[in-house]
């Protein structure tokens, strides 16, 4: 069957449709086609920290009433080590700016919701995509979906298909760039029936490795712990997780966490990549098709709403007045915050886990960049603003 739109999206994750939402509002019609089903991007568990950046698009675009009612709007964040907490307040050092603590699938489902109720087209659970003649001026993404085949022919692909999508893997390798570095731990999250331990998440670093006290409603709270990456979640019982986290966020004052029924355990790796540049001819990429980061901090969501944000002006001004200057210039111009953003997440990992076979004055080097960064005015801005977003230039 043949499909004719403008704008063909790979991808139905938070680039992918925070794109077909924002070309919506410019009178763009776009296709969002994905392979999982519907209720699976729903409930994929990811991060939960929005920039301000990110805040104010999902309101100024009309989908941020349910994050604004249901989220949490966070003014700091804990740095805790040596057994004690320092605060980071963000308005403070940055002009006024927070973070709401949301989760990412919560903001799938509303705009999920906002595309089905403006009708947009979008299809799941497709398979076999192939994408073609993006080279040239009549791109094309061919699929199957319920055994029959589509051709959706458009002006332009936007690949939000995730690090292991078609798309960018489409581009001849000889086109490309890519830098990566891949981390010698990885994090492992729960979810646990239990109301906050605090009021604002908690960063810690321990001898032991990292922890990270998260929150998800006054019910569930969110938690990670530095493991190896090849580590299994069958060889961590209740009990050890709980001793794991009791020990690397002890502080003098006798603080314990709130503890509950764990009915969530994965273990992800941690790596940082980016794809340089993020533009073939009539294709481009956005979101972690294109970078990824390591956790820490949480900037995959906002990145990828950033990039889109950046690629939905440059579209409506092709439409408008077939100026192509601005889609010329969406590769480099998101590069340069993706880079920063990259250098952020790094940075905050680097300080806050140990690393396999580091000497202990290596470690001594954290503590002491940890104590300048909760004590000197400028490190805590540096902290804070990247925190809650930095301004694209
Ligand atoms: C969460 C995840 C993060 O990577 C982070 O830095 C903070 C919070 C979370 O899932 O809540």
């Amino acid at each position: 069957m043949k499909l004719k739109t403008q704008v063909g999206i790979v991808g139905a994750g938070p680039a992918g449709l925070m794109l077909s939402h924002l070309l919506h509002l410019q009178g763009i019609e776009s296709i969002v086609i994905e392979t999982r089903a519907r209720e699976a991007i729903e409930s994929t568990i990811r991060a939960g920290v929005l920039e301000q950046g990110t805040i104010d698009i999902l309101r100024e675009t009309g989908v941020g009433e349910r994050m604004t009612r249901e989220g949490f709007r966070h003014e700091g964040i804990e740095l805790r080590f040596n057994g004690a907490g320092h605060r980071i307040d963000f308005p403070s050092h940055t002009d006024g700016k927070s973070v709401m603590v949301y989760a990412q699938h919560e903001v799938i489902k509303d705009l999920l919701r906002a595309r089905i109720g403006d009708q947009g087209q979008m299809m799941f659970g497709v398979s076999h995509v192939v994408i073609s003649d993006f080279d040239n001026a009549a791109p094309r993404i061919r699929f199957h979906l319920d055994e029959t085949e589509f051709e959706i022919a458009c002006d332009f692909i936007a690949g939000c298909d995730g690090t292991q999508g078609v798309c960018r893997s489409s581009i001849p390798s000889e086109k490309l760039k890519t830098y990566e570095k891949i981390y010698p731990f990885g994090w492992f999250g729960i979810l646990c029936q239990a109301p906050p331990s605090s009021d604002e998440l908690i960063y810690a670093l321990h001898d032991r490795g990292f922890a990270l006290v998260s929150t998800r409603s006054p019910e569930i709270q969110r938690m990670y712990l530095q493991v190896d990456p090849a580590d299994k979640t069958e060889n961590w019982s209740d009990d050890r997780i709980w001793a794991a986290f009791r020990e690397r966020l002890a502080t003098h004052d006798g603080w314990t966490p709130k503890e509950g029924r764990i009915f969530s355990k994965v273990i992800v790796g941690m790596r940082s990549f980016v794809t340089e540049p993020m533009q073939h001819g009539r294709l481009f990429l956005a979101g972690d098709a294109a970078h990824v980061v390591p956790p820490t901090g949480a900037k995959g969501l906002n990145l990828a709403v950033a990039d889109v944000r950046v690629l939905a002006e440059a579209l409506s001004e092709f439409y408008r007045s077939g100026r192509a200057d601005l889609l010329d210039q969406y590769s480099a111009k998101v590069l340069r915050r993706v880079w920063k953003t990259q250098r952020f997440s790094w940075w905050m990992t680097s300080i806050l886990h140990r690393f396999p076979g580091a000497d202990v004055f290596q470690y001594r080097l954290q503590l002491a960049e940890l104590a300048y960064v909760t004590s000197s005015r400028a490190a805590t801005t540096t902290l804070a603003e990247n925190y809650v977003g930095l301004a694209l230039e």
